[in-house]
């Protein structure tokens, strides 16, 4: 067969065994055949790329070369819902709807789902492109990513311009299978989602088991539905027909119409959906806030729609909400604050934060004014601008939340952009992943939050170098990296305003004071990414317990060794790496060891005097006059190249035995174990030295 017409049939089978898969869960082929008709397809795609189009089933494996996320104009506007908190807030308002459109009106009910929301754009039966919401008239095309996800069709039978708004969304035991494997962890699904739309590598969003759900289909004006077909006058009808075209929709609506015969329509579209009449509703709502939990996906509230077309129409739009539809939300933000303004943070490592200034509000206990925005995606996701009126939460009853905008600003209804330069030292910001980075090593504000964070109490706690104090000598040009600490000369502090002869002596004694603190403190110090605490303790518990240890594997480019420490996954091992061979780290190091730091962990295997015990394996009981603590022969044992273990095993060659040593002595000598005593050890280890 002539290979674009080969190619063609390939794409079209691929496509029908995805729908199978992805929508219907119904697959027709093994993983095994399907794989290999798409193995086929790639091949071809390599030889012959003229003929691969943008919709090839090949595009759910994604690239690896970076999206870009150009800005387009929506079709159609994209609206958000006016929200009510109460079963009976809701009812009431569905009642006030229904006398507004007169004629029995009705009504859906569909679960809200807590993703990323989505416009997919079709034309001539082609995916043609996928829009984030962005500020509702302008979002950003995250195609390359959309196209990697199963249940969005690529091709549909339907050539006339088409418009499906849905979500985007991962299943809560999906997002915790999935962000166990990553290092930097995702606070919900919600917020895997979104950023999923934005991974830069649509090879990695392939990997995210996205879901897609389509809630609301725009069909020309005029396309009306073909015979047989459902039409297009009315809510269920249209999600009747985008389901006939291969989309994801809710099997199980709610209905609500006093019409006997129109709900009985719409048992026909779907056989599953609970039917009632206008009055059952209320009833309707509370049970399924209840049933929340049983459902294995984040749902935060339930969408009321009016089902007429002709008379959404009719009834129109506020400036941000349609009045034919009210979102009913399970949970109420716990207060109601304003968003004053927005500061931009610049963190050690030149992330860069947006943190909420909202006018202050009393919230379980304390009164809460500020709150952290994470990144751009998080603030286009709740389209949140400076003046909105905002729903505030307290997660895990600490940290506030914004958690979703009231209403926005009449003033400015825009969403808050960040700047796109460095506020600090005004260098261009780079984006990766979901957050924004000043990348300039010179930033003032990377520079004094690295010294900051170097001095705080959780690090090495010289409690004297406060913020105020640290800003200080950094403007002064005194102190303007770590090492500095150590070397400025604090005499120089006399005559400055705000520092007595008391106060300089506090600064001297507790910068010297911090020259002795454990190793494991110095190195979380040092703040290098991913390099904090926990990992600093995962790594010397592992035996880099000497930075040599650790800058001789980053030399070798070794981050298979930090991979295999207990705790450290594959890119913070990469990251290890990186650090531990920059010129400038090394260089930071090696003054601070010059001033006196402790660079070895207490009881860290000193580095090796000769090789005259290696092979051997070394059991240490009893006690000693020599060795004491024991910790001092296992020192000399390890010095020579020998290992040290705890019990005695058929694979011990040598057991240490001080006075009154126990059961380990008596197991040896079944074993034929060579015992040796303190003496012998003592005399063994010179004999070594002379030789
Ligand atoms: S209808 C104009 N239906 O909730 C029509 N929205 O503010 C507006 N959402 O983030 C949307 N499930 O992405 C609609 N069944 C559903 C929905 C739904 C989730 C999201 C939507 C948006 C927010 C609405």
């Amino acid at each position: 067969m002539e290979p674009r017409k080969r190619m063609e049939y390939l794409a079209g089978e691929l496509l029908r065994h995805q729908h199978l898969y992805y929508v219907l869960a119904r697959p027709e082929v093994s993983d095994a055949e399907y794989d290999r008709l798409l193995d086929e397809l790639l091949q071809l795609e390599m030889r012959f790329p003229q003929y691969a189009s943008a919709n090839s089933p090949s595009r759910r494996v994604g690239s690896d070369l970076d999206n870009s996320f150009p800005e387009r104009p929506h079709a159609v506007p994209v609206l958000s819902l006016d929200k009510l908190y109460q079963p009976q807030e809701a009812a009431q308002w569905l009642r006030k709807t229904a006398a507004a459109c007169g004629n029995e009106p009705g009504f859906t009910v569909e679960e809200k789902i807590d993703g990323a929301s989505i416009v997919l754009y079709y034309d001539r039966g082609e995916l043609q492109y996928a829009l984030t919401r962005g500020n509702g008239l302008v979002g950003n095309d995250v195609s390359a990513n959309v196209r990697t996800i199963g249940q969005v069709p690529l091709r549909i039978a339907e050539t006339s311009s088409l418009a499906v708004r849905g979500e985007i969304y991962i299943t809560r035991g999906d997002f915790a299978a999935f962000n166990a494997g990553l290092p930097e962890k995702y606070a919900n699904p919600r917020n895997l989602a979104a950023g999923s739309l934005r991974n830069l590598k649509s090879a990695l969003a392939a990997r995210v088991p996205l879901n897609f759900f389509a809630y609301e289909g725009f069909f020309p004006a005029g396309r009306e539905g073909r015979p047989g077909e459902s039409s297009g006058r009315d809510h269920l009808e249209i999600l009747h027909r985008l389901a006939g075209l291969g989309f994801r929709v809710h099997p199980r609506p709610g209905f609500f119409c006093d019409s006997e015969a129109r709900r009985e329509r719409a048992l026909q579209l779907f056989p599953e959906a609970t039917v009632a009449p206008l009055s059952a509703v209320e009833d309707h709502l509370r049970r399924l806030g209840e049933a929340r939990a049983s459902v294995p996906y984040d749902i935060d509230g339930l969408v009321i729609k009016l089902v007429e077309m002709d008379m959404r129409q009719e009834l129109g739009f506020t400036t941000h909400h349609p009045r034919w539809a009210m979102a009913y939300k399970f949970d109420s933000p716990q207060a109601r604050s304003e968003l004053l303004d927005v500061q931009v943070q610049v963190g050690r490592n030149g992330r860069v934060t947006p943190v909420a200034v909202l006018k202050p509000v009393q919230l379980s206990g304390s009164t809460v004014t500020r709150a952290t925005l994470h990144n751009q995606d998080y603030i286009d996701m709740l389209e949140l601008g400076i003046g909105d009126q905002v729903g505030i939460s307290k997660r895990g009853d600490v940290i506030p939340a914004v958690e979703e905008v009231l209403d926005k600003s009449v003033a400015s209804p825009s969403v808050y952009r960040l700047p796109e330069n460095c506020p600090f030292c005004a260098t261009r910001l780079v984006k990766e992943g979901a957050h924004h980075f000043c990348r300039n090593e010179e930033c003032p504000e990377r520079r004094r939050r690295a010294l900051s964070y170097f001095c705080a109490r959780e690090q090495m706690d010289i409690e004297t170098l406060g913020e105020k104090t640290i800003a200080f000598l950094f403007a002064r040009g005194w102190v303007r990296t770590v090492p500095d600490i150590y070397s400025f000369d604090v005499e120089r502090l006399h005559g400055e305003e705000g520092f007595k002869e008391r106060k300089i002596a506090r600064i001297r004694a507790s910068v010297e004071a911090s020259r002795k603190q454990p190793f494991a403190r110095v190195l979380a110090a040092l703040g290098f990414e991913g390099v904090a605490a926990a990992v600093v303790a995962a790594l010397i518990a592992h035996g880099f317990d000497d930075i040599d240890k650790i800058i001789a594997a980053a030399a070798r480019n070794d981050w298979q060794a930090f991979a295999a420490v207990e705790g450290i996954g594959e890119a913070t091992a990469r990251q290890l790496v990186g650090h531990f061979s920059a010129p400038a780290n090394l260089e930071t190091i090696a003054r601070l060891r010059a001033a006196g730091l402790q660079f070895r962990a207490e009881g860290a295997a000193p580095e090796r005097v000769d090789d005259s015990l290696v092979g051997q394996v070394w059991v240490i009981t009893g006690s000693f006059a020599r060795f004491n603590p024991r910790s001092l022969a296992a020192d000399e044992i390890r010095k020579r190249g020998g290992r040290v273990a705890e019990s005695v095993t058929a694979r011990t060659t040598h057991l240490l035995a001080g006075a009154s040593a126990g059961s380990k002595l008596a197991k040896a000598e079944k074993l034929g174990v060579a015992v040796v005593s303190e003496d012998e050890f003592l005399s063994l280890l010179r004999k070594n030295q002379t030789k």
